[in-house]
C-alpha cells in the first residue's frame, strides 16, 4: 500500500499529462510559457483571489511574502511551533524573529487565544516589534482565520496564511489560500494539489503587493527584464510543472477532493472510539492533506506503528519535533511553558495512508490493522 498514490493517479491522467509535456518540450517555452499564465489564472480562479504569482517552490512562496511586507530584524512573527520548518525559516532568513505559538489539539492549527496571550507578551517586553503571524493550514485543514484575523486587526499585524497543505479547504464556503493579506501554497509532490518537482504559488488581491511579488520572483525586474529595481529572486514555477498541474487541477476540483473527504469519513467512522481523531470544525472543509491520528502516548504510537509496518502499511510521522525545540533554535527561550500541546502531539500523532485513489477495501485493511494495534497495546 502507498502513503500517497501517485502512480495510480497518473495512471488515471497519463494521456493528458504526456501530451502537455510533449506540447512544452515541442514548443520550446520552458521558462514562463502560456501553460504558467493560463494556471496561475485558474488556481486565482479556484481560491477566489484576484492574483495568482507562481513560483519556485512553497518555501520561495512564503519568502516572497516576507519580502513584500517588510520583515526584517527587529521584527515579532507569530508561528504555530507545531507545522514544517519552512513556517519559521522563511522568518529568521529575513533576521526576523519568529515567535512560537503553541496549537489546538482538535484541529492541530495556530491557538488563536494563546496566539493573543503570544501578542501582548511581545509587546509588554518591548524589545520586538509585532509585524506578522503565519497561520498554517495543517494537514488540509484551514487555520481559525475568523479569530485570527479579528486578533490581527486589534494589533496591526499583517497575516500571511501558509496554505502548503490546505489547497482546497475551506470555512463556510471561502477556500483556502484566499485569507489575510497574503497567502502562499506548495506543489511539493505529496500535497494535495502537487506538480512532479518543485512548485509554489503567491495569491493575493492586493495589485501593489502582486506587482511587487512579479518583480521579486524576477531578479526584482522593473519595466523588463534588464532593469533592476531591488534585490530579488530567480524563483519561477517551470512551465512543464504548470503543464502536469492544469490536468491536475481538473481532477483535484472533479473528483479528487471529494474521494479524499469520503476516505476520511470512512476512517473517522471506523476509529474515533478507540482513538483520537482529527476534528473538522461545522463549516470548515478540509482537503486532508494527511490524516493524523492521536495515540496516547509514545510507546503506543511506536507500537502501532511497527504493526503496521509488519502487514504493509506505511506511517508517517509529522512533525517529531516541535519548532522551538529544533537545534537551529536552541537557547530559545520564549513562552515555552505555553507549548505544551505541541510537544505532545510530537510524541503521539501518526499519519495513515491517505490519498483520492484509495479503495473501500484498502481503507478497511488499514482501519482493522490500527484497531487490532490499539487492542493488543492496551491488554
Ligand atoms: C506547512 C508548510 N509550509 C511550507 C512548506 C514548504 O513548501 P516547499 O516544500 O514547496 O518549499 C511545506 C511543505 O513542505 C509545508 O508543509
Amino acid at each position: 500500500m502507498e502513503f500517497i498514490d501517485l502512480k495510480t493517479q497518473y495512471a488515471r491522467l497519463k494521456d493528458k499529462i504526456d501530451k502537455n509535456i510533449e506540447n512544452v518540450i515541442s514548443n520550446a517555452h520552458f521558462i514562463s510559457g502560456p501553460e504558467v499564465k493560463e494556471l496561475e489564472e485558474k488556481l486565482a480562479s479556484y481560491v477566489g483571489r484576484k492574483y495568482c504569482v507562481s513560483c519556485a517552490n512553497g518555501t520561495d512562496a512564503l519568502t516572497l511574502a516576507m519580502r513584500v511586507l517588510n520583515v526584517k530584524p527587529g521584527d515579532a512573527v507569530f508561528v504555530p511551533t507545531f507545522t514544517f520548518y519552512s513556517t519559521s525559516e522563511v522568518v529568521s532568513l529575513e533576521g526576523a524573529t519568529p515567535i512560537f505559538v503553541d496549537v489546538d489539539e482538535r484541529t492541530f492549527n495556530i491557538d488563536a487565544v494563546k496566539l493573543e496571550k503570544a501578542i501582548k507578551m511581545v509587546i509588554e517586553e518591548g524589545k520586538l516589534n509585532p509585524k506578522a503571524v503565519i497561520p498554517v493550514d495543517l494537514f488540509g485543514q484551514v487555520a481559525n482565520f475568523p479569530e485570527i484575523l479579528k486578533i490581527a486587526e486589534k494589533y496591526n499585524l499583517k497575516v500571511v496564511e501558509d496554505g502548503a497543505q490546505g489547497f482546497g479547504g475551506e470555512i463556510n464556503g471561502k477556500k483556502a489560500c484566499s485569507f489575510g493579506d497574503i497567502s502562499t501554497t506548495s506543489f511539493f509532490p505529496a500535497k494535495p494539489l502537487g506538480c512532479y518537482g518543485d512548485g509554489g504559488a503567491v495569491f493575493t488581491d492586493d495589485e501593489e503587493i502582486y506587482n511587487e511579488l512579479l518583480s521579486l520572483r524576477v531578479h526584482g525586474k522593473g519595466s523588463f527584464k534588464y532593469e533592476n529595481v531591488r534585490v530579488g529572486y530567480n524563483s519561477r514555477l517551470d512551465t512543464i510543472q504548470a503543464a502536469i498541474l492544469l490536468p491536475k487541477l481538473e481532477a483535484f476540483e472533479e473528483y479528487e477532493l471529494e474521494n479524499r473527504n469520503k476516505v476520511a469519513k470512512k476512517y473517522t467512522e471506523e476509529l474515533k472510539d478507540i482513538v483520537k481523531t482529527p476534528v473538522v470544525p461545522e463549516g470548515y472543509v478540509s482537503s486532508w492533506a494527511q490524516y493524523t491520528l492521536i495515540l496516547e502516548n509514545a510507546e503506543e504510537r511506536s507500537y502501532v506503528q511497527e504493526k503496521l509496518k509488519e502487514v504493509g502499511i506505511p506511517t508517517m510521522v509529522y512533525y517529531p519535533i516541535p519548532l522551538h525545540k529544533q537545534k537551529v533554535y536552541q537557547g530559545y527561550d520564549f513562552n515555552l511553558e505555553d507549548l505544551k500541546i505541541s510537544e505532545n502531539l510530537c510524541d503521539c500523532v501518526l499519519s495513515i495512508p491517505m490519498h483520492p485513489y484509495l479503495e473501500d477495501e484498502q481503507v478497511k485493511t488499514v482501519c482493522d490493522a490500527v484497531k487490532k494495534a490499539i487492542i493488543e497495546y492496551r491488554k
